[in-house]
């Protein structure tokens, strides 16, 4: 069985960035904490605990070492709650996700409503919706078209989670359209996520099989297997090499691999490996 790995998989700039930083801080023994782990790998998040990067849920429960802002960003609250704990900060909030947080605060500076395209309840969305509103703005998130709520009205500005798919931000501009609203949008997809995002879709019409490696909380991980999925229904979104199954693999001549922005080359070696041994 020939194991082909997508052109474009794996950690991203923005994720390799928050390790690096995080890493940095505890070295020489120090200790940090960051709020929430640091990326939805929960491998990565056990290995980084174990170097003295330990993940806790609110700032409260921080009371030594520093305060590692994850790449995802946080809302301007949180960051306030940050600085008044007077320990040292590191920021490793992804640049793309700071660009996109700039631009959900201007547009609702400016216009006053903004849709966010992206998943209510993760961090990121929070952060983009928690920035318009500091701004000004009323505030929607919508997934897709459906989510959008009918008293919608001019002027209003879209901004999109970082790790949608273009189609998503399609969708909702289109459904905007249709009903006569003439949005603003700024496409704050980031290329790591499309360049992913392209090179699954592009091996999931070619192999018999892929598998999608990383986290199951990874949001950008699990659209990649949407993604996959809708072009070959033999697709698997695993953790870890372990739970490869041979069984989901015959009659099989090719197999695709690729990884969300969050799982780091080393696990993607290991599944690249396990599927070369079968
Ligand atoms: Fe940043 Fe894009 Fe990665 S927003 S964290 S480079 S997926």
């Amino acid at each position: 069985m020939r194991v082909v790995r997508a052109r474009n998989a794996g950690a991203c700039y923005g994720v390799q960035r928050a390790l690096d930083m995080a890493l940095a801080a505890v070295e020489g023994g120090g200790a940090a904490s960051t709020l929430g782990p640091l990326i939805h790998n929960p491998q990565v998040v056990a290995d980084l605990a174990a170097r003295g990067v330990r993940a806790v849920e609110h700032v409260e429960d921080v009371h030594a070492g520093s305060i590692v802002i994850r790449s995802h960003g946080v809302t301007p609250a949180v960051r306030r709650a940050v600085a008044s704990r007077g320990l040292p900060v590191v920021d490793a909030t992804c640049p793309h996700v700071a660009r996109a947080q700039k631009a959900a605060a201007q547009l609702g500076e400016r216009l006053g409503r903004v849709v966010v395209v992206g998943e209510a309840g993760h961090p990121e969305v929070e952060g983009l919706v928690a920035c318009a509103r500091e701004a000004g703005a009323e505030v929607f998130v919508a997934a897709c078209p459906a989510d959008l709520p009918a008293c919608l009205r001019e002027p209003v500005g879209v901004v999109v989670q970082t790790t949608q798919t273009r189609a998503a931000l399609d969708a909702v501009e289109a459904a905007l359209r249709a009903r006569g609203v003439n949005p603003e949008v700024k496409n704050t997809i980031c290329s790591a996520t499309s360049q992913r995002q392209e090179a699954a879709a592009e091996l999931a019409g070619e192999v018999d099989a892929i598998v999608v490696v990383g986290g199951r909380n990874s949001s950008n991980t699990t659209r990649l297997a949407d993604i996959c999925a809708a072009s070959c229904p033999r697709t698997y979104h695993i953790e870890s090499p372990d739970e490869v199954d041979p069984a989901w693999f015959a009659g099989c001549e090719s197999v695709g691999v690729t990884a969300g922005a969050s799982t780091p080359e080393a696990h993607i070696a290991a599944v690249v490996a396990r599927l070369e041994a079968l």
